[in-house]
C-alpha cells in the first residue's frame, strides 16, 4: 500500500488524476475500464480530470466505466441517484460515451438479480483497470458496511444508521434518505487491477488508520485493501492524523519520488 499525505484536496486530486491519466493513456484505443465512486471525496479528482480534458486534450472517448453502487428505490433520473451524480460531476463534462458509464439499476424489480448481473457485466468488460474509492467514517468502501464478508460480491445491502445519517445532508427530509443500496462487494472491488482511495478531514482519521495499519477484519471493511498488491491511498493531514507510521510514509514517498511507480507495494 502506497500512502501519500498531501497538503490539501487540490494536491491530492493531482496525485489521483495522474493515476487516471496514465491508465487511460496506457490503454489507448482499446479503452480503459474505469471504476468510479460518488460522494464528496472523488469530486476534486473529477474536477482535475475535466480540466485535463478541456485544457490538455485528455480523452476518455474509448473508456468504459462502472460505478461502485446505487441506492435501491431511486430511479436513474432521480437527482440524488448516483447515476445522476456521476453525470453531473464528471461524465457530462468529458468525452466518455454516456452509454459506456454503467451503474446498478436502483429501480430494478429484482434488485438481487440486478446485482448478480452487474458482476457479470464487469467481468464481460474484462474487469476494472483503475478503481477510485472514498471511505466511510465507519470504514466502509462502496456500501460494504462493517460485518461485510471480505469475499462479498455485488449484492443488496442495508445501510448502517451512521451511513444513513452521513447521507442525510443530500436529501430534503430524513424520510427520503435511502436505507438500502446495490453495492459492489469487497471481493468484486479487489478484482480491480489498481485501486486508489482518497479521504480528507478528521472525520475519516480513525477509518484511515484502520485501513492502513489495523488488523484485517470485517469490523473495518476497508482493511481488506491491505491484501491487494496495487493500492494507493491519498489523504490530507487531518485524515492522516491517526496514522502511527505517518513519518515513515512521508519519508518513503520522498525516497521514491525519482523512481517509477511499481505495481506491487
Ligand atoms: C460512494 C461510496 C461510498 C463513499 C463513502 C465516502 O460511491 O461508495 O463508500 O465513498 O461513503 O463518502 P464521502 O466521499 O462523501 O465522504
Amino acid at each position: 500500500m502506497e500512502i501519500h499525505i498531501v497538503a490539501d484536496a487540490d494536491a491530492g486530486a493531482k496525485v489521483v488524476a495522474d493515476l487516471f491519466e496514465r491508465t487511460v493513456r496506457d490503454a489507448g484505443d482499446s479503452g480503459a475500464v474505469l471504476g468510479l465512486a460518488t460522494g464528496s471525496s472523488p469530486v476534486p479528482t473529477y474536477t482535475e480530470l475535466i480540466r485535463r480534458h478541456r485544457v490538455e486534450g485528455l480523452s476518455f472517448a474509448a473508456c468504459r466505466a462502472f460505478l461502485l453502487d446505487e441506492y435501491v428505490g431511486l430511479p436513474a433520473g432521480h437527482e440524488q441517484s448516483y447515476h445522476a451524480f456521476i453525470r453531473e460531476n464528471f461524465v457530462s463534462k468529458v468525452d466518455i460515451e454516456d452509454a459506456s458509464v454503467i451503474s446498478p439499476n436502483g429501480a430494478a424489480t429484482d434488485p438481487a438479480a440486478e446485482a448478480a448481473e452487474y458482476d457479470r457485466r464487469i467481468s464481460e468488460a474484462g474487469g476494472v483497470d483503475l478503481q477510485i474509492l472514498g471511505i466511510g467514517s465507519n470504514g466502509h468502501i462502496a456500501f460494504n458496511e462493517p460485518g461485510s464478508s471480505l469475499a462479498s460480491r455485488t449484492r443488496v445491502v442495508g445501510l448502517t444508521r451512521s451511513t444513513i445519517a452521513d447521507n442525510a445532508r443530500y436529501f430534503d427530509s430524513p424520510a427520503d434518505v435511502p436505507v438500502r443500496a446495490i453495492s459492489q462487494g469487497l471481493g468484486t472491488i479487489l478484482e480491480a487491477r489498481r485501486i486508489v482511495l482518497t479521504a480528507s478531514g478528521e472525520g475519516k482519521a480513525a477509518a484511515v488508520a484502520q485501513l492502513a495499519e489495523g488488523a484485517i477484519s470485517a469490523r473495518w471493511p476497508a482493511t481488506v485493501l491491505q491484501t491487494h498488491p496495487a493500492v494507493t491511498v491519498v489523504v490530507d493531514e487531518a485524515a492522516a492524523s491517526q496514522l502511527e507510521l505517518a513519518d515513515y510514509y512521508r519519508h518513503s514517498r520522498a525516497l521514491e519520488s525519482d523512481i517509477p511507480l511499481s505495481t506491487d507495494r
